[in-house]
């Protein structure tokens, strides 16, 4: 299968398009897919997004929050069902790094994922914080 990654500008994807992601990557459960104006703030103030195209059809996304110099927040990283388990989620996070390559990425793993990580060469931290809003 052909791939196609790329940086992006959040203000210029189609929310429909993105949304779409989140739903059938399963990541929608644990994101306010229901809010198309949050959702769409989350988009348009990240500032690193990848996505992987197949075919024109988006079918990746990864979304962080970079200083490009030190540490990379990636918020979400989603694949839609049918394309996961074929290296595109690596591929995303490989593309991210090259984006901010002197930052390390920082994230918090969604229970389905929690063996993801660690598989692909993340380490875990013991001391991970969150204050809600
Ligand atoms: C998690 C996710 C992004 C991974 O992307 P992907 O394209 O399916 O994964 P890759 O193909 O890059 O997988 C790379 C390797 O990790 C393995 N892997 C994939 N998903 C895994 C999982 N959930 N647990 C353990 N290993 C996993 C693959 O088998 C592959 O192994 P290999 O290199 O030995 O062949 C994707 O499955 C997804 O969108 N899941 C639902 C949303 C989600 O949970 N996102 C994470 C939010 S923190």
């Amino acid at each position: 299968m052909t791939w196609h990654i790329a940086r992006v500008a959040g203000s210029e994807l189609d929310i429909g398009e993105v949304l779409a992601i989140y739903r059938s990557s399963g990541l929608g459960e644990r994101r306010p897919v229901a809010d198309a104006e949050r959702m769409a703030a989350m988009i348009r103030n990240a500032n690193l997004i990848v996505t992987c195209r197949v075919a024109g059809e988006m079918v990746g996304i990864a979304r962080s929050i970079s200083d490009f110099s030190y540490v990379t927040y990636l918020s979400d990283i989603a694949v839609s069902r049918p394309f996961q388990r074929e290296g595109i989620g690596r591929a995303l996070i490989d593309a991210t790094r090259k984006e901010a390559p002197q930052a390390k990425i920082v994230l918090l793993s969604a229970p389905a994922a929690t063996g993801y990580y660690p598989h692909i060469g993340f380490s875990r931290h013991d001391s991970a914080w969150v204050l809600n809003p």
